[in-house]
C-alpha cells in the first residue's frame, strides 16, 4: 500500500482520486455512508471508473503502467473498504451488546412471602397435639352422603337434631350434599377398620349460616376413640391434656349435659375464660366459662351401623370448631375476618 502512495506521486490525477476515496472511507460513520461512498469512489460514474475506462485512448507507452496503477488503486479501495465495513458492524454489534446488557448484578425485585393462614397454623398445632397422645389423621369427603352424614350417625330422616344442620345439597341428588360436620368420618373410619381406633379428622364443613360467629364453611376437628375399657374418665383426661396444651396449664376444664344424636351422654366442654381468669367479662358472657366442643361416649346404636361389638368395646368422640378455636386463642371478635382475606389482618399471625 505504501509502495502503491510513493508510486503515485507521479500520478497525481490518480493519487488525488485514491487519496480523497481512502479519507472517505476512513471518515465513513456507519454501513448506510460507507456504500455512499463506495458508489462515489467505485461505482460507474465515479472518476476511477472513468479513468479505466479511458485507457484504451492513451498512447501505447503510457496504458500498461496507467491499467496497472489504475486497477491497484481500485483493488486497494475495495479491500479499504471490506475492512472499513467490518470496522463498522463490529462496533454496532459492540454497542448494541453495551446497550442491551441485562445487569444481573442489580437486586431483584423482592417477592413477597406469604405464611400460613392462621386457620391452618391452629389445625396443625391442633393435630400435633393429638398426634402426641397417638392419634393418627383420617380424612373424608366434602360431599357426603345423607347416609353418613346423618342416619349413621343415629339421625335418622325427620330427627329433629337434623334442623340445625341444614346444608347445600346437590340438584337432582337429595342424598348428597356438603357434609355438616366431621363426624362421617368416624363412620368411614369404622367402617373399614375394627377397633382399636384413635383418630382425628380435620376438614371443611359447610352450613345454611352466616353471620358474626357463623360463615357457610368452616373447619373441624374430629376425634374418635374406640378400645376396651374406655369410660368417660378418659375422655375428661384427653380433653384436659388437649385444652392446656392449647390455652395454657392454668386453663380448667369443666363438663356439662348435652345432647347429640351419636353419642350417650353427651356433653358440652367448657374451657374456663382465659380473658377474665373465671371472674366474669363480656367474652365469657359473665359465666367464667366459654364453650369449645361437643363430646360424649359413642352411642351403641353408631357402633351398630359399623357391626362393632358392644359387648366388648366403648368409646368416646368429640368435635370442635376450629374458627372458635383460634378465636379464643387470639381473641377474636368476628369470625367472617378468617376469610376476607384482608393482609391486615392475615399478616398478624
Ligand atoms: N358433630 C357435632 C357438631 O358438628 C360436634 C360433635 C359433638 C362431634 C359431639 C362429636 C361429638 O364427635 O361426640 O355439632
Amino acid at each position: 500500500m505504501n509502495n502503491l502512495t510513493e508510486e503515485l506521486k507521479a500520478h497525481p490525477g490518480l493519487s488525488d482520486i485514491y487519496g480523497e476515496a481512502s479519507a472517505d472511507v476512513e471518515a465513513a460513520a456507519d454501513p448506510e455512508s460507507l456504500e455512499a461512498v463506495r458508489v462515489k469512489h467505485l461505482g460507474r460514474k465515479s472518476p476511477l471508473l472513468q479513468l479505466l475506462r479511458s485507457i484504451p485512448k492513451l498512447p501505447a507507452e503510457e496504458k500498461p503502467v496507467a491499467g496497472r496503477l489504475g486497477n491497484q488503486v481500485r483493488a486497494a479501495l475495495e479491500q479499504a473498504l471490506l475492512t472499513r465495513k467490518q470496522e463498522l458492524e463490529e462496533s454496532q454489534l459492540r454497542e448494541r451488546l453495551a446497550a442491551e446488557q441485562v445487569d444481573i448484578t442489580l437486586p431483584g425485585e423482592p417477592f413477597p412471602r406469604g405464611h400460613l393462614h392462621l386457620i391452618t397454623q391452629t389445625l396443625w398445632e391442633i393435630e400435633d397435639i393429638f398426634i402426641g397422645l397417638g392419634y393418627r389423621i383420617a380424612e373424608g369427603p366434602e360431599v357426603e352422603t345423607d347416609y353418613y352424614n346423618f342416619t349413621a350417625l343415629n339421625t335418622p330422616e325427620g330427627h329433629p337434631a337434623r334442623s340445625s344442620h341444614d346444608t347445600f345439597f346437590i340438584e337432582g341428588h337429595p342424598d348428597v350434599l356438603l357434609r355438616t360436620h366431621t363426624s362421617p368420618v368416624q363412620i368411614r373410619v369404622m367402617e373399614q377398620e375394627d377397633p382399636p381406633v384413635y383418630i382425628i379428622a380435620p376438614g371443611r364443613v359447610y352450613r345454611r349460616d352466616s353471620d358474626a360467629t357463623h360463615t357457610p364453611m368452616f373447619h373441624q376437628l374430629e376425634g374418635l376413640a374406640v378400645d376396651e375399657n374406655i369410660t368417660m374418665a378418659d375422655l375428661k383426661g384427653t380433653l384436659e391434656v388437649f385444652v392446656k396444651s392449647m390455652f395454657g396449664a392454668e386453663r380448667e376444664i369443666r363438663m356439662r349435659p348435652h345432647f347429640f344424636p351419636f353419642t350417650e351422654p353427651s356433653v358440652e366442654i367448657d374451657v374456663s375464660c382465659m380473658i377474665c381468669e373465671g371472674s366474669g367479662c363480656r367474652a365469657c358472657k359473665h359465666i367464667g366459662w366459654l364453650e369449645i366442643l361437643g363430646a360424649g361416649m359413642v352411642d351403641p346404636n353408631v357402633f351398630g351401623f359399623v357391626d362393632y361389638d358392644t359387648d366388648r368395646v366403648q368409646g368416646f368422640a368429640f368435635g370442635m370448631g376450629i374458627e372458635r378455636i383460634a378465636m379464643l386463642k387470639h381473641r377474636m371478635t368476628d369470625l367472617r375476618m378468617f376469610f376476607d382475606n384482608d393482609l391486615r389482618f392475615i399478616k398478624q399471625f
